[in-house]
């Protein structure tokens, strides 16, 4: 894994941002474990975030009809992507791992990291109906989230007003990340910079300094693999791994819990 390539999605509109300093602690420390690092910046790409026919070059194939997926798997095939989204798949091509790094909005992603991920992981690139989760096109990539947040870390607990951080996590992790195939490594969450002393904001960037020196070696996020599911079945679940299961303390995923309580820390920590 020497020698690796990662790229940094940033979304935060100011340089003396939590965010931003989060994202210059990653810069500094991969490229001192000699790792290749590029970042795309947004906010000062003026990054668009709608998925519109504006996005291809040329003749779309149904005007009336316009049909986002399909028209981008065509222009993708002939290359007639726009620019920005080329440039992007690029750079997501060379990758060996990529980090969102961008301040929780509305318990998801900013808007413009949204509109990266719908305009960027097009229908044939980034997944087709053959190639997805555990057989994904990325199966060779890594992926992590890493965000600040305004809540409390005791918020987003089990028993917290937010709900449990887990449950969060599992539609941008499963249903973005891994769905594109990448190996998922644990988040990296700076629990409300905002309030924090300065204290415990050094304390926050140093461990993720810290951590920034093993990642490449980590293991990732488990998630169910495709063979266990039947796709002449509409893809649930086979008898076998049902039954397998059925005396299990717990559920698979957060996700797929075959009403069990949900598997400890299951969208948090590898390999649990
Ligand atoms: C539209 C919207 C939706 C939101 N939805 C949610 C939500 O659903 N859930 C939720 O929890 N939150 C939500 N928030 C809050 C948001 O997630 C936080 O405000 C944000 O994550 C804080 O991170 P930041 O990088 O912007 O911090 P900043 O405000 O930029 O920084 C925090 C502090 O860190 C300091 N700082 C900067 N650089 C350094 C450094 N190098 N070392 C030490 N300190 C430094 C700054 O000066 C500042 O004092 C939302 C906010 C918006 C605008
Ligand atoms: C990075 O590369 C330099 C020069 O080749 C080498 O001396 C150094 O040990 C490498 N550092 C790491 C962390 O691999
Ligand atoms: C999910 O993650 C948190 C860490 O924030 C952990 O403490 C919590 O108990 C987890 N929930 C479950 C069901 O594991």
């Amino acid at each position: 894994l020497a020698a690796s390539k990662v790229l940094i999605v940033y979304a935060h509109q100011s340089p003396s941002s939590f965010s931003a300093a989060a994202k210059d602690a990653a810069v500094e420390v991969l490229k001192s474990e000699n790792c290749t690092v590029e970042v795309s910046d947004l906010y000062a790409m003026n990054f668009k975030a709608t998925a519109t026919a504006e996005d291809i070059t040329g003749e779309v194939k149904n005007a009336d009809h316009f049909c986002y997926a399909e028209e981008t798997k065509l222009a993708w095939e002939d290359g007639r992507l726009c620019a920005d989204i080329t440039e992007e798949q690029r750079k997501l091509n060379e990758a060996d791992l990529i980090i969102f790094q961008f301040p929780m909005y509305w318990f998801s992603v900013p808007a413009i990291l949204k509109g990266w991920f719908d305009r960027v992981l097009t229908l044939g690139f980034a997944y087709t109906q053959d190639k997805r989760y555990s057989q994904g096109i990325f199966e060779n990539k890594k992926a992590m989230l890493s965000f600040t947040t305004g809540s409390q870390e005791t918020m987003f607990s089990p028993n917290g007003i937010n709900g449990d951080m887990n449950v969060t996590l599992w539609p941008l992790q499963n249903g973005i990340l891994h769905y594109c195939g990448f190996q998922v490594l644990a988040p990296q969450i700076f629990w409300d910079p905002v309030l924090a002393p300065l204290e415990r904001r050094n304390s926050m960037l140093e461990a993720w300094r810290t951590r920034l020196q093993g990642l490449l070696k980590e293991q990732p996020l488990s998630f169910t693999p495709m063979c266990c599911f039947d796709s002449e079945k509409g893809f649930q679940l086979r008898p076998e791994a049902l039954e397998k299961h059925a005396n299990g303390e717990f559920g698979l995923t957060v996700g797929i819990h075959l009403g069990k309580p949900l598997p400890p820390n299951n969208q948090m920590k590898a390999g649990v």
